[in-house]
């Protein structure tokens, strides 16, 4: 559906919960008071894919399944399958910190899930335990190299933190060159604990890459449904993303809108204005045909009040004005 600025929404971030198994200092950082929400709270996976067909009913297309870690949530996969089976759901995507990745493959295969996004800020085993708080790089390797193997699209997620892993770009780089994979730079976003954290600006990274990759050029092709710009090191298979939330706006082609695990249609990431879902899946909830039909006419009309209320774009460059005040994790990033 084209919203008031001319752009076509056809892709949703889908959060199916705000548990996670790591503890990412911008993210969730240990010793962060979590409430953890009971159960009723979250959308039960019938109530998603309810949520999912009236949004194909407003044209979209995509979904990206996220959290927390949305692999901490029992019976992900299942969900995924049954989400694919969707008449006019052309893609389902998820992005994963790759924990549980490996144990999870087999049913994510047999899902039909199109591609993986991984998180990677290290491959540093001591430098991991230090962002995340948990002692698992090992797990997240072979969650990659197992999901490669099985021949899912996987690109790399990687932030960093200065001071912490700022070193490590081109490590980075190369691992995604020898698997043959795409890896984005990600700079930290002014939400939840990103807010305050400096940024390590990818205008740096780029000018640091054109030094060591004097031959690097831009990558115009299309990778995805995502805001990053690529570029490609002659000579190599795979591209190099930057997603620039602030020193690169792209709201002018934002093509998405979230939804979080309680059931709030959120049309931009830096404002806290929702739009709630949950009420109207659970209000009359019959199951005979003409509660459904009415629920999701209901849903509809929803949706595409969240679309139509997308702002023109965000404003992560003046902390002030950042109304969202939700953490990462609650919103599913
Ligand atoms: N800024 C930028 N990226 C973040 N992520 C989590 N919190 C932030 C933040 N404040 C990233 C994770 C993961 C992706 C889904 O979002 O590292 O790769
Ligand atoms: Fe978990 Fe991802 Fe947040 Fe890290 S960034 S704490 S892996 S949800």
């Amino acid at each position: 559906m084209i919203d008031k600025y001319n752009r076509n929404i056809d892709y949703m971030r889908m959060s199916i919960t705000d548990l996670c198994n790591l503890r990412c200092k911008y993210c969730m950082p240990e010793g962060m008071r979590v409430q953890k929400l009971p159960m009723a709270e979250i959308l039960t996976f019938e109530e998603l894919i309810e949520v999912a067909k009236a949004a194909v009913e407003c044209g979209i297309t995509k979904f990206k399944i996220t959290g927390g870690e949305p692999l901490a949530r029992k019976g992900c996969p299942g969900f995924i399958k049954m989400l694919k089976e969707i008449s006019g759901v052309q893609q389902v995507t998820m992005t994963t910190n790759g924990v549980a990745l490996e144990e999870n493959l087999p049913m994510l295969v047999d899902a039909g899930l199109d591609a993986i996004n991984i998180s990677l800020d290290t491959l540093k085993a001591d430098v991991f335990s230090e962002i995340t708080g948990r002692n698992c790089q090992e797990e997240v390797i072979r969650g990659i190299e197992t999901a490669i193997e099985s021949g899912i699209k996987v690109k790399l997620n990687t932030v960093l933190q200065r001071g912490v892993n700022d070193g490590e770009w081109n490590d980075i780089i190369l691992f995604a060159n020898k698997h043959n994979i795409d890896v984005r730079f990600i700079e930290i976003m002014p939400i939840g604990y990103g807010r305050g954290m400096e940024v390590v600006s990818n205008d740096f990274l780029r000018r640091e890459l054109q030094k060591k990759y004097p031959d690097l050029k831009d990558d115009m092709s299309i990778h995805g449904n995502g805001p990053a710009r690529y570029v490609k090191i002659p000579g190599s298979d795979c591209s190099i993303g930057f997603i620039s939330a602030i020193h690169g706006k792209f709201c002018g082609d934002c093509n998405r809108i979230r939804l979080t695990a309680t059931g709030k249609l959120k049309p931009c990431l830096c404002y806290g204005d929702t739009v709630d879902v949950k009420k109207i899946v659970r209000d009359n909830c019959g199951t005979d045909e003409i509660s459904s039909y009415k629920r999701q006419k209901r849903l509809v009309g929803v949706i595409q009040e969240a679309i139509l209320s997308k702002p023109k774009e965000h404003c992560f460059e003046k902390i002030t004005d950042i109304t969202e005040m939700k953490k990462m994790v609650e919103i599913g990033g």
